[in-house]
């Protein structure tokens, strides 16, 4: 049965924009949502709880798999089915951002050319490097500040409620602002950007600051609020800030600080992503996040010492883990 208040969709590639957005709210949407971590798992129940069809594609090989929010019954997904690529009218890609090209090079052959690809991860610089395999697709960047964890396999629960925004990689997703509508019907509140690139870049100064930090020091956000981190902090961002403005982004220091800080105490008991990689002896977002801003510090001549440093120590310590 189909939920009240159920928004459809129709794909607007395969209609002239005009005539989509009169049958808009006539069927709903295919949808596979590639790497169901734990915000991917979060989307996938509040697409399908929206109406969608949904399924999944994770490491899991047997082809269906469920999903627990909370406490709440476990929702049952078709899982790494072929027939669901095929038709899929968006694939939601929430695999890391080191596993990308990893994720997608196996998927594309079966996707329409119509699909839309939309990447949400922590991190830049990911999608550039496959481009040339997805460029006759819509592209589409995502951030989220919607909090996640996942206790176990099957399991996910919502931390922390948030934003989500989104915008176009490439030409052909500037036609798809209405996902930011069908995402906002399942999950609010989404936003969409015209200027995504810009929002990917404050959440990078973000995670420059506390990602490296906690997973150094292996504490929970909230301890880099202490004033012994204050100067690593400062530097830090004005460091990015500085390379955000030859890069082409407005960047305010005070202003980055601030949204630092914010982060530090709405997040405080939160483990970062980093800190769980790092504490799982698992591979980090490191290259994605200080890594990013390195490279592009390298291109623009600007000096970034302060963050090569945390990015020295993260690389260290992957390195001694593996
Ligand atoms: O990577 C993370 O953990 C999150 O992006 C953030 C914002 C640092 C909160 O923990």
């Amino acid at each position: 049965m189909v939920p009240i208040g159920t928004i459809f969709y129709f794909n607007p590639f395969h209609f002239s924009l005009c005539f989509a957005h009169r049958i808009l709210g006539t069927k709903s949407m295919n949808i596979v949502v590639l790497g169901p971590g734990a915000i991917g798992s979060l989307w996938a129940i509040h697409l399908k709880k929206a109406g969608h069809n949904v399924s999944l594609w994770g490491n899991k090989t047997q082809s269906t798999d469920s999903i627990q929010l909370e406490d709440k019954p476990p929702i049952l997904f078709d899982n790494r089915n072929t027939q669901a690529l095929s038709q899929a009218d968006l694939v939601l890609v929430t695999v890391k951002v080191w596993q990308v090209e990893h994720a997608i090079k196996p998927i594309i052959q079966h996707l329409d050319s119509d699909c839309m690809l939309m990447f949400m991860h922590n991190g830049m610089g990911a999608v550039d490097r496959i481009y040339h395999l997805v460029e006759q697709h819509p592209v589409l960047l995502a951030t989220t500040t919607h909090g996640a964890f996942r206790p176990s396999a099957n399991r996910v629960n919502h931390t922390g409620l948030g934003q989500t925004q989104v915008g176009a990689f490439n030409d052909k997703a500037q036609q798809c602002e209405f996902i930011a509508d069908v995402l906002n019907h399942a999950q609010p509140e989404v936003f969409w950007n015209q200027n995504i690139k810009q929002a990917l870049w404050q959440k990078l100064v973000v995670n420059c600051a506390i990602n490296p930090l906690t997973g150094i020091e292996q504490c929970q956000n909230g301890q880099l609020a202490n004033q012994e981190y204050q100067t690593t902090i400062e530097k830090v961002v004005s460091e990015c800030a500085d390379v955000m403005n030859a890069d082409g982004f407005k960047a305010d220091k005070q202003t980055l600080l601030d949204t630092v800080r914010k982060v530090i105490v709405a997040t405080g008991k939160n483990y970062s992503s980093m800190y769980q990689d790092v504490f799982y002896n698992r591979t980090t977002e490191i290259d994605f996040i200080t890594g990013y801003l390195l490279e592009r510090a390298k291109c623009l001549h600007i000096a970034t010492p302060v963050n090569a440093e945390l990015y020295q120590q993260i690389k260290a310590k992957e390195l001694s883990e593996n």
